[in-house]
């Protein structure tokens, strides 16, 4: 059977991960839990001038702007989102109210810009990428950060890699989603004439209790009702999962956190 998710065209903030859902923040901040220290090691390695215009596209519920605003005191730290309602009380930040996908900054404006979980959701990241390098100014560094779930597809646990195939299919038929392009992401920033091209990678984990595990747990809770309406899992399958995520004997790799930074010649 052939599942259609959504007869208009896919689009996160009219999908089952967009903000007006009850549990959109918490589920926000477990990504942050899982992915934060690790875009904090990322800035850490960035040699940035005394006072840098940054832009974190795609805020999200702002923890990392805010962390940023904190380790650059001088800096101007810009967040945008398409639904800003997060960022509002987050101190030392311009927020904007802005989509990625359409709108734009004028050229050489920024010493860095830097997009985490945003790229693999945007069905137009390729344009978006050519984009966001024409905003930098030269030595300006590109950070994009993204989550593959190609591990996932691995699995040996036939449970598991049914509802991770679900939440792949669900994602890419109802955002347009491309769950698995993070991994090129070193290839695509030299592709595009960076310098100075580095990459990380971490692994996250389910059933572990880890902070990528609650992540998931969120993530495919928030998304339980359309799986089950489009007929991709059961409740059955659902509960199974749950008892599987808790049983002391399991645990496997859900995820790959991607961080790939360049600059600007
Ligand atoms: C998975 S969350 C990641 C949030 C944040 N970057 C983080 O990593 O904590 C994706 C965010 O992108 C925002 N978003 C989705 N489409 C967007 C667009 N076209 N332009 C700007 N933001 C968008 C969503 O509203 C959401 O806040």
């Amino acid at each position: 059977m052939t599942a259609t998710v959504c007869a208009e065209e896919p689009d996160y903030t009219r999908s089952y991960l967009a903000d007006q859902h009850a549990g959109q923040l918490e589920r926000l901040r477990t990504l942050e839990r899982a992915f934060d220290p690790l875009s904090h090691a990322v800035f850490d390695q960035l040699d940035l001038p005394d006072k840098p215009a940054i832009l974190d596209l795609g805020a999200g519920a702002g923890s990392l702007a805010g962390w940023l605003s904190r380790r650059y005191p001088e800096a101007s730290v810009t967040a945008t989102d398409v639904d800003t309602r997060f960022l509002a009380d987050i101190p030392g930040i311009r927020v904007l109210e802005h989509n990625a996908a359409t709108d734009d900054f004028p050229a050489a404006c920024f010493d860095v810009v830097h997009a985490r979980a945003l790229l693999c959701h945007l069905p137009a990241r390729e344009e978006l990428l050519m984009r966001a390098i024409t905003w930098l100014r030269p030595g300006g560094w590109l950070v994009i950060e993204d989550v593959s779930l190609e591990p996932s597809l691995k699995t040996a646990n036939p449970l598991f890699g049914k509802v991770a195939q679900a939440g792949l299919t669900l994602l890419k038929q109802s955002i347009g989603s491309d769950m698995l392009w993070a991994a090129t992401l070193p290839d695509r920033l030299r592709d595009r004439g960076l310098a100075n091209v580095r990459h990380r990678s971490h692994e996250g984990r389910i059933g572990d209790n880890s902070p990528a595990d609650a992540f998931w747990a969120a993530t495919t809770a928030q998304a339980g009702p359309a799986l089950l309406k489009l007929g991709l899992l059961t409740q059955e399958d659902l509960d199974d999962m749950t008892l599987l995520r808790a049983d002391p004997g399991f645990t496997d790799v859900a995820m790959t956190f991607v961080s790939a930074w360049g600059q600007v010649r």
